[in-house]
């Protein structure tokens, strides 16, 4: 028996060692209290200043993690600059947002609740507001200190840890289930090893582990300066956090400005901008059909 088990355990070590992309695991720990309760705050509109926007309203579950609109709309109607990434996922992603500027979860959820156009809201009259209802006790018996910023954050960062993805046919691929996958999207995999996607898109998330430029051979006419903001160094200009390609089928339109509708046009303007190399329609179906693999499981939505 054990030595079966030896055996697998260094078969699965081989396999994954040799593949530059990782499977989600099937669970993860959480604190079970805290992530319920980040749950009810996630859905709950009475986070924005006119109790109309949560942040589901821009990152709906059951769709992808995301709105998809090139744009969102926050409190009062108010449109946004930048394409909502999916909240699938995102506790893999080496740092948040597009231009990296906060490290984790925790400290991401500030954010949209202050965000003017978003949220529209502040901490101290958030917490205010909260402790004429439920909520006291709900943070009561969570957290000893009860409702404060530090508390609200820490729930919904609980939440969103829990929103992982397992179980994509192409993980399960990975897991050694060779026909998980079809002919095309093990094409698809080998072109996108060949041509080089990988060396932005790897890990875990298939991306989100470091930043790159926007139009390596090509301008890309990026209005968003990117990591520029947050370092202002002239040598981060045009770069971004590399997004995650975990759903992406699921998450469009596509880029930081939501520019590109169609996932395909994605596939082959990143060919061009990133790789400065031909692709051919029929290299770009199976890329396609390869990122189809890496759908999961999706979270439960609200109920
Ligand atoms: C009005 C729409 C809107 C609302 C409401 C909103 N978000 Fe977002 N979210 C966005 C946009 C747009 C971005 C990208 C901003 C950027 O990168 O500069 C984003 C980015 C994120 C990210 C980073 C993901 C990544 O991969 O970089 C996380 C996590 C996130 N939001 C969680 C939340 C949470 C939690 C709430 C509620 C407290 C929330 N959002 C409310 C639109 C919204
Ligand atoms: C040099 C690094 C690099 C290479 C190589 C690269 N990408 Fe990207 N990719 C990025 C960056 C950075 C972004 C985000 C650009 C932005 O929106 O500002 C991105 C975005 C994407 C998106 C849009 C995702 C979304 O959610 O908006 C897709 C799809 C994509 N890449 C697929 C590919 C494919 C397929 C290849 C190979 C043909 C490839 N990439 C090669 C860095 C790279």
């Amino acid at each position: 028996m054990l030595k079966i088990i030896l055996f697998f355990y260094l078969f699965n070590c081989f396999l994954f060692s040799n593949e530059p992309i990782t499977p989600i695991p099937q669970h993860v720990q959480v604190n079970q209290d805290k992530a319920n309760l980040g749950k009810k705050l996630f859905f709950d509109t009475r986070l924005s200043a006119d109790n109309t926007i949560s942040c589901h309203s821009c990152h709906k579950i059951q769709e992808g993690g995301d709105d998809n609109l090139q744009f969102s709309f926050g409190i009062y109607g108010q449109e946004g600059n930048i394409n909502a990434p999916t909240v699938l996922n995102a506790r893999y992603n080496f740092r948040q947002f597009w231009d990296g500027r906060e490290k984790n979860l925790k400290d991401q959820v500030a954010s949209p609740i202050e965000n003017p156009i978003e949220m529209g809201s502040n901490f101290p009259e958030l917490i205010k507001k909260l402790n004429k209802t439920e909520y006291l006790e709900l943070f009561k018996k969570t957290y000893k200190d009860a409702i404060t910023k530090e508390n609200i954050s820490d729930a919904i960062a609980q939440y969103e840890k829990t929103l992982i993805t397992p179980n994509a046919p192409f993980d399960q691929y990975l897991r050694g289930n060779k026909d998980a996958i079809t002919s095309e999207q093990k094409e698809g995999y080998a072109l996108f090893k060949s041509k080089g996607c990988i060396s932005c898109h790897h890990g875990i998330n298939v991306g989100g582990n470091l930043y790159n430029k926007f139009g390596v051979v090509h301008d890309t006419e990026s209005t968003s300066l990117g990591r520029y903001n947050v370092t202002k160094k002239e040598r981060d200009k045009y770069y971004f956090k590399v997004p995650s390609l975990r759903n992406v089928t699921r998450t469009a339109p596509y880029f930081h400005d939501g520019r590109t509708k169609k996932l395909k046009k994605a596939i082959k303007f990143m060919a061009d901008v990133q790789l400065g190399r031909a692709i051919s329609d029929k290299e770009i179906n199976s890329i396609a059909a390869f990122l189809h693999s890496l759908e999961g499981d999706l979270p439960q939505g609200k109920e």
